[in-house]
């Protein structure tokens, strides 16, 4: 049995479909060439880092030596080097150098302990284990008519109740009172469809209003169409109309707002949630003006979220009860339980 298997079982045995997954463990621009970045993913402490071409890194933070944590270490030369007795790691994780027998060349089972890595949309994804998806599509990533700010970390407690949040308008009226709905007129929510598409749930669109609805801070009627697209990773399309009549001819029939959010489960109860969001409408609202407002939707949400009990979302819906409305969140706490999600479940 090799490290990373040894590791794979050590403590708990991550289900197939959290651990052969990709998961975001950093935004892209915090990881910059020259710094260690201590990172942890379902209690596994992981060390991330760039080298000077650009390329990211995610290894386990620790050396193959005496179990020293390598993010207390430094980079020279594009290699890590251990804070105990300095062992070098090179870019594949091989050991290149031990100081004290320098004229020797380090046995090959010296190793760092690596694991896949890919950037997408501004983040730093890997997987545990062997990948069995891509990672999940952001349509509007490539699309230059859209523009796109990473926002977050937000610290939530359950990342699967954050995502669950997240695919729910009708927490709106009360969570986001004044901002994404109307607590003294809350919009009925009609009857949606959700069905299951090339391994997603998908929703048809859900009719909210919205007082400040956007970040052009103007009254908007929205649509938004749901998906789930991995355990840990959600989206939404949404459609804006402006409803003030007198503003109406600053709107398009074409905007959109869209959001794709990441959950990383740092524990069962722990999770970071990283968003990216993308608009396609005229003025384009500032970096700033996007996270401002992302900022202030996120801690409503993790005021309210992180006060729900169990901490660990109950995927058998016979646990807590449900309306027609939850329609979506019905459907995802199945699919987890389908998929044999159990990490951070009950
Ligand atoms: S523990 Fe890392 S060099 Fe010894
Ligand atoms: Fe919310």
């Amino acid at each position: 049995m090799n490290c990373r298997e040894q590791l794979n079982q050590q403590d708990f045995t991550l289900e197939p479909a959290l651990l052969n997954d990709w998961h975001v463990v950093a935004a892209s621009d915090e990881v910059t060439e020259g710094k260690l970045i201590p990172s942890t993913l379902f209690e596994r402490d992981l060390v991330i880092w760039r080298d000077s071409g650009g390329q990211a890194h995610v290894w386990e933070d620790l050396c193959i030596h005496r179990g020293a944590r390598l993010s207390k270490g430094f980079i020279a030369s594009d290699r890590v080097v251990c804070p105990y007795h300095g062992w070098n790691y090179d870019g594949t994780a091989q050991c290149r150098l031990i100081p004290a027998s320098p004229g020797e060349t380090p046995m090959k089972k010296a190793k760092a302990i690596s694991h896949h890595v890919q950037e997408a949309y501004g983040f730093i994804w890997t997987s545990l284990g062997e990948p069995e998806h891509d990672i999940p599509d952001f349509p509007e990533w490539n699309d230059d008519s859209y523009k796109k700010v990473v926002c977050g970390p937000y610290r939530f407690k359950s990342g699967y109740r954050a995502v669950e949040n997240f695919i729910d308008p009708t927490h709106f009226p009360f969570v986001h009172a004044g901002v994404n709905g109307l607590m003294d007129d809350p919009d009925p929510i009609g009857a949606y469809d959700v069905w299951e598409e090339n391994g997603a749930l998908a929703s048809s669109e859900v009719q909210v209003t919205q007082p400040y609805g956007d970040p052009r801070n103007v009254p908007v009627t929205a649509f938004y169409a749901y998906k789930c697209l991995r355990p840990l990773v959600a989206y939404f399309k949404k459609r804006v109309l402006i409803t003030d009549p007198d503003r109406a001819h600053e709107g398009n029939p074409n905007d959109r707002f869209c959001t794709y959010l990441t959950a990383q489960q740092v524990s069962e109860t722990e999770s970071i949630v990283r968003i990216c969001c993308a608009m396609n409408f005229n003025p384009m609202p500032t970096d700033d003006e996007v996270r401002q407002r992302q900022d202030l939707v996120y801690a409503q949400d993790s005021d309210i979220v992180d006060t729900q009990r169990p901490e660990r979302i109950p995927t058998d819906l016979r646990q807590e009860l449900h309306h027609r409305t939850d329609l979506l969140g019905m459907k995802y706490r199945s699919w987890l339980q389908k998929m044999g999600v159990q990490y951070g479940t009950v």
